[in-house]
């Protein structure tokens, strides 16, 4: 989301870029706080300073002048979906369209107050937008954990959840003091499917099942409100949540900025095997297995229809077949983008607010433009009277936005949470689940000779070198859709406490650009008994609208850091800081460079983590959550190419380690080292599954590679699993052993490949992982159960997900570290 989303952060912090586009965004946002009538900084529409932590409080209808008994939709007795029912039937069609608008005016005739719908909390809490979370008084801050990114890495479904659960734990904090709203704008699960997308930090990497994985359980950890209520008991529809969470930017968005592509106006031209196997998984296990309630559609096209406007989209796919049980809204000002900025279809306001409400769509979010607002609010009157849509597309659109509010207790209250207050924020535990997924998240790259970890006894001096703001990061850990901290930790107070001389050589403003500045950083490190250097990139590098055109370290880090590591006496330890990959080809390959840890993006907590892996309080035992590649490889590839399969014909590369088979991967999608070894050890040597096809079920044919055809043919080549009962399962454990001298967290991931003979097949996808702690010199045992359906299928050419018959492979771990074994699969017609 959005432009304005930045505008209001750095309007707020007096920053506002000079660029064009977001200078325009500042004055936005100017003109919309101002129209809140200087609400103390807190934007339009005030709902803060509330004084009801429930809407039906008698005692707030008495305020107003009315008898809250007198309203069926605050009779708690009542179904919901009555409750509902009689709220909208009360409202007046100009009352009920403005409130399809994320700044809810409210009904004050009926007694339903305004709501600001816009909530951000991509890691902790933040007050990024015109919605109703603001820090001061008694909340001047709330944790700031990792990026997603760097949770991502630590490959940890229960870091995940219990992240997810401690933000929700804050807002609803925050809620009772008046300082925040219920609904959420987060997790972005868009795929990170080109290396350069400026938006990397935000969301879990490249892979659709982890990207899903992590969906479904920061989902879980946001919404669910504990052990007794978290079943949905009947009417899902009615399940009690916690906060209401929010998967975005469906679908197929992940272009910003890149040279003329915009994604305003980008189409994305996709292929509906695609579009099944990657854009749409994550979104599909967000909903279904996450239960998320609120979706959102993004700005772009796909294949030439707005995703705000695309009812096999919304209504086909997200609400009737996944099952949505919450709202669609849009991203902020996408019903607009289609008339502003995509012209599309030379439409007007009333027709695309028409064309956006009839596809599914239930809420517009919208930025303030030259004083106007959101489209629904601004033209479903008209919409209604001109025919174009019917006010009962409008009561839907309010019943799924009230349905979720209900469930949020915000009409009735929710007690279990409502004792939450000040201390509940920024809490020491809190910090120190920040810390610990910062920790978890480290990896480390490359260590030659075991240059780390630093031995706290015997190195008593430190140099750092680098860019000040990647050494006294106060600002660049936090990264994108931040709130106000509660502290930061940053690198050099943390490597301070491990080691008393610390000498610190700032290459900002050109310091080691000149050979003279590069001769200063060259004696720093000559002085110490060990030389770090922390490196990387920021948020004018990659960002929200803002893509990257290269993959190297820019403002010359690249000499500089070859000439501290040549004048260093000792391989000096690089530390990055970054949400995508970046091509360190140099120091991957010198021997001066004696180790490289990446450190994402880490959060407020982000400096102890670092500290803790270099001095080795910590065994970094992160992944990558995305391929690291060589630079060529984007001179390969046009950003804006959707396709993830390769095309020799065309020199065509294919993207993500599913598809990518060539030399330009510098690190591996699942790589990282540690401080000890591992193997592995499993008594399955293979499984055979055997199918009965019964007369109802449905075969597909397959495409073989060339030559590879099996012979003869099988009866039935690939199952469709949608015709299927799917109850095949393969059980197997793996014994991971700590072969080392200290104990670490180890990832266990498992993927499956299809058979070699299968053309146009991923080379291998990941269908399951688990983090494990081992003791040095222990073992633990692993089990795994693949479903044969989900786990060792694939999506044939006409997009249907099908298991292949023949010796497909399961293969458990990466790197050096592999174990695997054959699957065969007897479809027996
Ligand atoms: C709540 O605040 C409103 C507006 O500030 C005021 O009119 C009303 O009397 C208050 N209600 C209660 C129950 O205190
Ligand atoms: C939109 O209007 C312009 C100018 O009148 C016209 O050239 C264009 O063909 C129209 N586009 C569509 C999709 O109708
Ligand atoms: C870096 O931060 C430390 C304390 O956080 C401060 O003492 C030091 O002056 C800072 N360095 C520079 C060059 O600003
Ligand atoms: C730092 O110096 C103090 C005082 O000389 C000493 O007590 C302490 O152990 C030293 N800390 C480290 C990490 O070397
Ligand atoms: C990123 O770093 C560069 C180089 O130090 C600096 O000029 C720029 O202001 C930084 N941008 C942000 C958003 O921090
Ligand atoms: C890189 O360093 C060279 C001199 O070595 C200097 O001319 C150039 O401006 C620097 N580039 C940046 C982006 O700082
Ligand atoms: C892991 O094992 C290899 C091969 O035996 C050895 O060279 C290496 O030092 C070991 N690494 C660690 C961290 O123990
Ligand atoms: C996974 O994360 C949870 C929650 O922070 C933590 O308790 C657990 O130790 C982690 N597991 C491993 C193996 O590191």
């Amino acid at each position: 989301m959005p432009l304005a989303a930045m505008a209001s952060a750095s309007s707020s912090s007096s920053r506002c870029h000079p660029t064009l586009a977001v200078a325009l965004l500042c004055a936005i946002a100017a003109v919309s706080s101002a129209a809140a009538g200087g609400a103390g900084g807190r934007g339009p529409i005030t709902t803060a300073g509330r004084n009801y932590t429930r809407v039906c409080d008698p005692a707030r209808f008495a305020a107003l002048g009315l008898d809250a008994s007198r309203f069926r939709y605050c009779d708690a007795s009542l179904p919901y979906a009555d409750r509902v029912r009689d709220l909208v039937g009360r409202m007046t069609l100009e009352e009920k369209v403005r409130n399809l608008g994320d700044q809810a005016e409210g009904a004050p005739r009926v007694g339903l107050p305004p709501y600001r719908w816009w909530g951000e909390a991509l890691h902790g809490v933040s007050d990024v937008g015109p919605g109703g979370t603001w820090f001061g008084d008694v909340v001047p801050g709330a944790t700031s954990f990792p990026l997603v990114i760097n949770a991502a890495a630590a490959f940890n479904e229960s870091l995940w959840r219990a992240v997810g659960g401690a933000v929700s734990t804050e807002i609803r904090a925050m809620y009772n003091l008046g300082h925040a709203e219920l609904t959420y704008w987060s997790p972005n699960i868009n795929v990170v499917r080109d290396p350069r997308w400026g938006r990397a930090s935000e969301t879990p990497g490249e892979d659709p099942f982890v990207v899903g994985r992590y969906a479904v359980n920061f989902v879980r950890g946001m919404q669910d409100v504990g052990s007794g209520r978290t079943a949905a008991a009947g009417d899902p529809f009615a399940r009690p949540i916690k906060v209401s969470s929010c998967c975005k930017h469906f679908a197929a968005y992940d272009v910003d900025a890149w040279f003329k592509a915009d994604r305003l106006t980008f189409d994305a031209q996709v292929q509906e095997r695609d579009m099944v196997e990657t854009f749409e998984r994550p979104f599909e296990m967000c909903i279904r297995d996450g239960d998320a309630s609120c979706v959102m559609c993004s700005y772009n096209r796909v294949n030439g229809i707005p995703a705000c406007a695309d009812a096999r989209l919304l209504t086909e796919t997200v609400r009737d077949q996944w099952q949505l049980h919450g709202y669609i809204v849009s991203d902020c000002d996408s019903v607009r983008v289609m008339v502003r900025d995509a012209k599309w279809l030379n439409y007007t306001g009333v027709e695309a607010t028409a064309a956006a409400m009839k596809a599914g769509l239930d809420l517009d979010c919208g930025m303030f433009w030259e004083g106007a607002r959101d489209f629904f609010t601004t033209y479903g009157v008209d919409a209604v009277r001109q025919g174009k849509i019917m006010e009962a597309d409008v009561d839907n659109a309010l019943t799924n936005v009230y349905l979720t509010l209900m469930r949020l207790g915000f009409f009735d209250g929710m007690p279990e949470f409502e004792s939450l207050g000040a201390t509940d924020v920024c809490s020491k535990e809190h910090k120190e689940l920040a810390a610990d997924a910062a920790r978890q998240g480290m990896v480390l790259l490359k260590n030659d000779a075991h240059r780390l970890p630093l031995d706290p006894n015997k190195i008593k001096s430190v140099s750092l070198v680098g860019l000040l703001e990647h050494i006294n990061a106060t600002d660049v850990m936090l990264g994108d859709y931040r709130g106000k901290p509660c502290r930061v930790v940053t690198p050099y107070n943390a490597i301070r406490k491990m080691v008393n001389a610390t000498y610190v050589h700032a290459c900002d403003n050109r310091a080691c650009d000149t050979a003279e500045g590069m001769g200063g950083a060259a004696r720093t490190a000559k002085i110490a008994d060990a030389t770090i250097v922390i490196a990387g990139l920021n948020m004018s590098v990659e960002r929200e609208s803002n893509d990257r055109e290269d993959l190297l370290l820019p403002w010359n880090q690249t000499g500089w850091i070859n000439a501290v590591a040549e004048a260093s006496p000792y391989p000096i330890v690089l530390v990055i800081m970054s949400a995508g990959g970046v091509d360190v080809s140099f120091a991957q390959n010198n021997l001066k460079i004696g180790a490289i840890v990446w450190a994402g993006y880490p959060g407020e907590e982000g400096g102890t983590a670092i500290a803790d892996v270099l001095f080795g309080k910590h065994n970094p035992g992160g992944r990558l959550p995305l391929t690291w590649f060589k630079n060529e490889y984007v001179n390969q590839i046009p950003m804006t190419s959707m396709a993830l399969r390769p095309d020799a014909a065309r020199g065509y590369p294919g993207r993500t380690y599913k598809f990518y088979d060539g030399p330009a991967v510098l690190y591996p999608f699942g790589h990282g080292l540690s401080y000890t070894n591992f193997s592995y050890a499993s008594a399955t040597t293979g499984a055979t599954v055997t199918i009965p096809i019964g007369a109802w079920e449905h075969c597909k044919t397959l495409t073989y590679k060339s030559g590879a055809a099996p012979s003869p043919a099988p009866a039935c080549p690939a199952l469709n699993v949608a015709s299927h009962r799917c109850d095949e399962a393969v059980s197997f454990a793996v014994t991971v052993r700590n072969t080392g001298g200290v104990g670490g967290g180890h990832v266990v991931p498992v993927y499956t490949a299809p058979p070699a003979e299968v053309g146009d097949a991923p080379r291998k996808q990941l269908v399951a992982f688990r983090r494990v702690f081992v003791p040095a010199g222990a073992a633990v045992e692993v089990p795994f159960t693949l479903n044969v359906c989900r786990d060792l299928a694939i999506v044939e050419e006409t997009a249907y997900t099908v298991v292949p018959s023949g010796a497909s492979a399961v293969i458990v771990g990466d790197d050096a570290l592999e174990l695997s074994f054959a699957v065969t699969i007897n479809l027996a017609a």
